[in-house]
């Protein structure tokens, strides 16, 4: 676990980048990316990012979740290590959220933890998953049940590089900020006066680095984070969803498990002013149907039970008022049966 008590989060374009980059007080650096970023960043990669008078082990991941494997893991560590490495080297990762939950847990683990920054690259990791130092590989049993907390020391943010991302990816992205729009007022408001994507990026990535100042282990307020996640998991697993789109509809099917008709309007407010109403149409169990055993197999294989009984959910009372409660699965059970 990493001894730093915070990240430094910065908004910058590459060439920038690579100055902080060559600041960096190591003679090795470990330059993760995936064979997407690399096809497309190449030359730039080269260029403006690690040309430096610095050792450079580079390592190239395959792209998406396929990272976030034993094998893969055991691949790039092995690598690394037969290629000479100190504690000082520094590790960084460019890429989206499964890239750096990858390289993270590599660099939490190599020679028993190294430092190491991202350059975060899709809008899903730019608002969420490279702040806060939560690095894993999944299981066989479910997601990013093999991991540590490693906070990064660096966030590098160029929203640039958003120009291209795969629309699919975007779709993400949003998707984990109608999270935000429900966690925190101002990201609500950004939306609603429909603020510049960039500024709305700022204040997700500035909502989650405070959350997790104050709480990074995750035992009481970080919890607010997996709203939206305990159901928005199963269903990225259950129907092949992308992330963030899963956890959108996640959020909506705890409005609709506990009646929150208020919140449902909301929900749809904000995902129309965000532009992904079209993707978010009709819920996957509308047309699959929903196997309640096997999503609530998937819930307790999640992180966020605490017990073998019970969960904690995370409600919304009002927008930027989040509220945790623990239930027994078997109520929720209840609560989901009597849905379908
Ligand atoms: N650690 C955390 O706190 C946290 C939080 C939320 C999600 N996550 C994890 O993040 C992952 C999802 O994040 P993601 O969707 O960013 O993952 P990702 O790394 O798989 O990126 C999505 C796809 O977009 C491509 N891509 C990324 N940036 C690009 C760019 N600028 N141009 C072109 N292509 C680009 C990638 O190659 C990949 O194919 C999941 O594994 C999830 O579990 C982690």
């Amino acid at each position: 676990m990493s001894s730093q008590i915070q990240s430094k989060l910065s908004f910058l374009p590459l060439k920038e980048i690579k100055k902080s980059l060559q600041a960096i007080d190591s003679d090795t650096i470990i330059f993760i990316t995936d064979s997407n970023l690399w096809d497309l960043y190449r030359d730039k990669i080269n260029l403006e990012l690690i040309e430096t008078d610095k050792k450079v082990i580079r390592w190239i991941a395959p792209a998406g979740e396929l990272c976030k494997t034993f094998g893969e893991y055991e691949k790039c560590i092995e690598y690394i290590i037969g290629q000479g490495v100190h504690r000082n080297a520094h590790l960084v990762a460019m890429g989206g959220g499964a890239l750096s939950d990858f390289a993270g847990l590599i660099a939490a683990t190599l020679l028993r933890g190294i430092n190491w920054s991202i350059i975060s690259t899709s809008l899903l990791a730019m608002v969420d998953a490279s702040i806060g130092g939560k690095v894993a590989i999944n299981s066989k049993f479910g997601k990013n049940l093999i991991g540590n907390f490693h906070l990064p020391q660096n966030v590098w943010i160029d929203s640039q590089m958003l120009s291209t991302l795969p629309k699919v990816e975007v779709t993400s992205g949003l998707g984990e900020i109608v999270k935000y729009a429900f966690l925190s007022k101002e990201v609500y408001s950004f939306i609603e006066n429909k603020v510049d994507l960039g500024l709305v990026i700022k204040e997700c990535a500035s909502f989650k680095q405070l959350v997790v100042e104050e709480d990074l282990l995750e035992s009481k307020k970080r919890k607010i984070l997996n709203f939206g996640h305990t159901f928005g998991h199963a269903f990225e697993r259950i129907y092949d969803l992308s992330h963030g789109v899963a956890v959108a509809w996640g959020i909506y099917y705890m409005f609709k498990l506990f009646d929150e008709d208020q919140l449902l309007e909301t929900f749809a407010k904000v995902t129309k002013l965000l532009k992904v109403n079209e993707q978010l149409q009709s819920p996957p169990w509308e047309h699959k149907g929903l196997d309640v055993d096997l999503a609530l197999d998937y819930v307790g294989k999640d992180k966020k039970v605490s017990d073998n009984k019970s969960i904690d959910l995370v409600l919304i009372d009002t927008i930027g008022v989040p509220r945790i409660t623990k239930m027994a699965i078997d109520d929720l059970k209840c609560k989901m049966i009597n849905l379908t």
